[in-house]
């Protein structure tokens, strides 16, 4: 085996977080996103080899076989998923950094090199080891939670109960007595006390995530992906690896920093979110009654709407992704574009279920960039507008979140669909959108309903417009 010199292992980790930084700083615009993709591949596989070629580790024939069955299984898995199912994706992979992290922690704390180091250098490390394997716990049991609450298998309603932040307290203050008796610990007899806070901590993950309601789940996603980063620089300082501390400190604040923007963007405050719906109302029960109508079209007639429109703004949101209408929506663009209509897209920053879900897929259809907007700069023109079109989006477009402050997302900034002339909503029936709460913009009068499938309506559009206009 060839073993490479401390001074080239520390000269490629410098490399390997340069490429890392370039990666996520292209990130930042659709042209160089692939080519920043690409950067980080290049870094990631320079800080494998750099490492697993480092003096002192043995055992390759495992890493190796490690590595590849991993390298099969993530594969498979990133060919198999669909784009709807990216975000829970991400969330289970959050969830394996976290379980690392733990047991890194496990393994470093048991290292009969551990108990080798000076008086002062034990006790930092032991402290490194229990603040690693408390954030890794807490990603561990939230991504898991956060992955079922996106895949439909727990439930996306806030489970709060009273007195939980009181809780939630105890259960820190109480992790922390353990930490003091764990940096105390002879030899190895500390292992309980790690285990002891594992399992709070794997407690704490849970009912944080649990105790967020759905709407605020964008939040929590990146949230998690800032912990997982976390955890893994706390990994880098008890392996003493300086590329796993640059990059978990990357991903930790890259995520911190994505967070806050979500809120913004949802007027959510920071800090009710990340400790778990601070300040949120238990939900009452009492639903909003609905006032109004509800009217629908057929394609045909929304066709002739859309003839008549001079200006027409399309909405899009989740629907549109598990559709994947965003093709013919490309076509009725155009279509529209060469009839002499102005057709722009207004995105709301949670649309989909990613961070820039909805910019990705029409991205994918090759709609141009400039007619597509986001929700600040689209709102003051929507009365203005003779038609918008809402394509599979729901709580992105609900006006309670305006005027009902009884609704759970009261206080969100959302798209004014409903100050246009004419408004079509194009989904399957009625249900609620992820909120799980109705929309009162279906009953208004100038809303319309177009029933099916998005691709499959936008299709029949697209037949009786070009009929119209050949
Ligand atoms: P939603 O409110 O989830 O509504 C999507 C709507 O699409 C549903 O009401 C559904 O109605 C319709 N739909 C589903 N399949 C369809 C199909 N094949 N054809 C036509 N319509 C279809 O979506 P939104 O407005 O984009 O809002 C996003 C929500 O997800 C927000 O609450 C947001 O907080 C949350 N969220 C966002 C993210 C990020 S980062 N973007 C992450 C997690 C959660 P039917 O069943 O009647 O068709």
């Amino acid at each position: 085996m060839i073993f490479i010199e401390k001074e080239i292992q520390t000269a490629a980790y410098l490399f390997a977080s340069i490429l890392f930084i370039l990666s996520l700083g292209g990130l930042s615009s659709q042209e160089s996103a692939k080519r920043s993709v690409f950067y980080g591949i290049i870094g990631m596989a320079i800080a494998i080899l750099a490492t697993v070629l480092g003096k002192g580790v043995e055992g390759h024939v495992y890493i190796i076989g490690g590595i590849s069955v991993a390298a099969i299984i993530g594969t498979l898995l990133a060919r198999k998923v669909e784009m709807t199912s990216m975000p829970q994706l991400v969330a289970i992979l959050h969830s394996f950094v976290g379980l690392a992290a733990v047991l890194v922690g496990f393994g470093s704390y048991l290292d009969p090199a551990t108990h080798k180091l000076s008086s002062t250098e034990h006790t930092i490390h032991l402290v490194e080891v229990f603040i690693g394997v408390f954030i890794g716990a807490i990603t561990f049991t939230g991504s898991i939670i956060a992955w079922g609450k996106l895949e439909g298998k727990v439930r996306s309603k806030p489970l709060l109960y009273p007195g939980r932040h009181a809780v939630n307290i105890i259960l820190v203050l109480a992790s922390i007595g353990l930490g003091v008796m764990f940096s105390m610990a002879e030899g190895t007899s500390g292992m309980i006390y790690l285990y002891i806070m594992t399992a709070i901590a794997c407690f704490i993950g849970v009912m944080l995530v649990m105790a967020i309601g759905g709407a605020d789940m964008p939040v929590v996603v990146s949230m998690l992906n800032s912990y997982s980063g976390w955890a893994a620089s706390a990994a880098g300082f008890m392996l003493g690896n300086d590329l796993l501390i640059v990059t978990g400190a990357l991903v930790g604040s890259s995520g911190a920093i994505l967070s806050i923007i979500m809120c913004e963007a949802m007027n959510r405050s920071f800090f009710s979110v990340i400790l778990g719906g601070f300040g949120a109302v238990a939900a009452t029960g009492e639903a909003t009654a609905m006032e109004g109508e509800v009217t629908s079209l057929n394609h045909e007639e929304v066709a002739e709407l859309l003839k008549e429109a001079k200006s027409v703004v399309i909405v899009p949101g989740y629907g549109m992704a598990v559709a994947k209408a965003q093709y013919p929506i490309h076509d009725m663009v155009q279509t529209l574009r060469k009839a002499g209509k102005m057709v722009r897209f207004a995105i709301h920053p949670v649309a989909g279920r990613l961070p820039g879900h909805m910019n990705v897929l029409l991205a994918e259809a090759n709609v141009p960039y400039d007619i597509v907007l986001e929700m600040d700069e689209i709102n003051a023109e929507l009365s203005d507008t003779d038609v918008v079109m809402v394509i599979g989006a729901n709580d992105v477009v609900n006006p309670g979140a305006q005027d009902d402050p009884s609704s759970p997302i009261y206080g969100m900034p959302v798209i004014e669909a409903w100050k246009a002339e004419k408004v079509i909503v194009m989904k399957r029936s009625m249900s609620s959108g992820y909120a799980g709460v109705e929309n009162p913009l279906f009953y208004k009068a100038n809303t319309e309903m177009l029933y099916s499938d998005a691709k499959e309506s936008v299709e029949k559009i697209l037949i009786f417009l070009k009929k119209h206009h050949s």
